[in-house]
């Protein structure tokens, strides 16, 4: 990838009315926003658990002002790419990359450290072969580290049910 940046990924999240020749579209004067890209990998491989919104059904993390907290540490970084749903999406490296960049963006552009660089494809092709033993273990040491370098206010921001 290398040549895409944050800005082209977030450019997806706003759906452009498409011009839908239905019917009952028209009777009912119904907008059909048409979402492509990342946005449509998301809803279709993300969005039945972690929703539109990025509020996660109860025991599923919630991406929503929180998943950005995760890039301000190296293996915070590396985690998000090792979560064995996103590891082992069906998605090519690059559109894995575009994704996540799309989600941070999208769903928590306000915790991304300033000087946050896009996961590129080479970084995520790496990444996702490393299948961590426990992941929730990984995230708990990662939550921690987050917690001791001041990078987190306090655990509870990182907190969830299923844990
Ligand atoms: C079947 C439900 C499910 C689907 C589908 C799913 N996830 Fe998740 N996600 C989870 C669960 C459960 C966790 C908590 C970690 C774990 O147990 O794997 C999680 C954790 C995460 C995390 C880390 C958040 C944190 O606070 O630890 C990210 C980022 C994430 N998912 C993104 C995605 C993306 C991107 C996709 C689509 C490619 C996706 N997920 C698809 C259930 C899902």
């Amino acid at each position: 990838m290398s040549s895409a940046t944050l800005a082209d990924s977030a450019g997806a999240q706003f759906p452009t009315p498409g011009a839908v020749p239905d019917v009952l579209v028209r009777q009912h004067n119904t907008v059909v926003y048409r979402i492509d890209g990342a946005a449509q990998d998301y809803s279709r491989n993300c969005q039945g658990c972690h929703g539109h919104l990025g509020y996660s059904v109860e025991e599923i993390p919630v991406l929503k002002d929180r998943v950005g907290y995760f890039t301000r540490t190296p293996a915070g970084r590396a985690y998000l790419v090792r979560v064995p749903n996103v590891a082992q999406a069906h998605l090519s490296d690059e559109r894995l990359a575009r994704l996540l960049n799309w989600m941070l963006a999208t769903y928590s552009p306000a915790q991304l450290p300033r000087d946050f660089v896009p996961y590129t494809a080479e970084e995520v092709n790496r990444l996702r072969r490393e299948h961590p033993p426990s992941v929730v273990q990984l995230r708990k040491q990662v939550v921690e580290e987050l917690l001791a370098r001041g990078a987190i206010p306090d655990a509870a921001v990182l907190s969830f049910a299923g844990e």
